[in-house]
């Protein structure tokens, strides 16, 4: 890891945090392949709300300020269209029953790139970005970004939850089959 050490405080230790949480989640979904003990719709429902959270609050506080600069402007549409992607895979997981053995292909790609995508921002992003956010910043984001956590949590169990959406791509997963068979 080449992370300089501003890249280690304040608002990037608090994403680290979060991404920590997110790769050992998917590291417990992983080994439902393995182990039954585990209850696989469970543990999904868990990474799917930490995921659809963190993603929002990070776009709302970190993204919307690197993108205002030259430096990480490109990254962070990068970054937006991999966020769009995890959603989108996240949906596809959603419409198909866990138990389906396509589940598990789509589950780790959805893995890999997460990984992937955790790598450019612990990487290169924060790096770039420990140019920008000053320390007493860096520390206000933290408190920006546990307030954007909260409403999105708050939104989520006031049934703004996202529901797989039913359009032409998710239809074709059921194979003409009706959800559920
Ligand atoms: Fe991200």
């Amino acid at each position: 890891m080449r992370m300089s050490d501003s890249a280690r405080q304040g608002i990037f230790a608090r994403l680290i945090d979060d991404h920590r949480q997110i790769t050992a989640m998917m590291e417990q979904i992983e080994a439902t392949a393995y182990d039954d003990a585990f209850d696989r719709e469970s543990l999904f429902d868990e990474l799917k709300k930490e995921l659809l959270v963190h993603a929002h609050a990070e776009d709302t506080v970190v993204y919307r300020t690197l993108e205002l600069y030259r430096s990480t402007a490109h990254l962070i549409r990068v970054s937006r269209e991999e966020h769009a992607l995890v959603e989108h895979l996240i949906d596809q997981l959603s419409a198909l029953h866990d138990d389906d053995e396509r589940w598990m292909a789509r589950f780790q790609v959805l893995q890999d790139l997460l990984e992937h995508h955790i790598d450019e921002e612990e990487g290169d992003l924060f790096d770039l970005a420990a140019d920008i956010v000053d320390r007493s910043q860096s520390e206000d984001l933290v408190d920006e970004f546990e307030d954007a956590r909260r409403r999105e949590h708050a939104r989520q169990a006031g049934g703004g939850e996202r529901r797989p959406q039913r359009d032409d791509r998710s239809l074709r997963d059921y194979d003409g089959r009706e959800p559920g068979h």
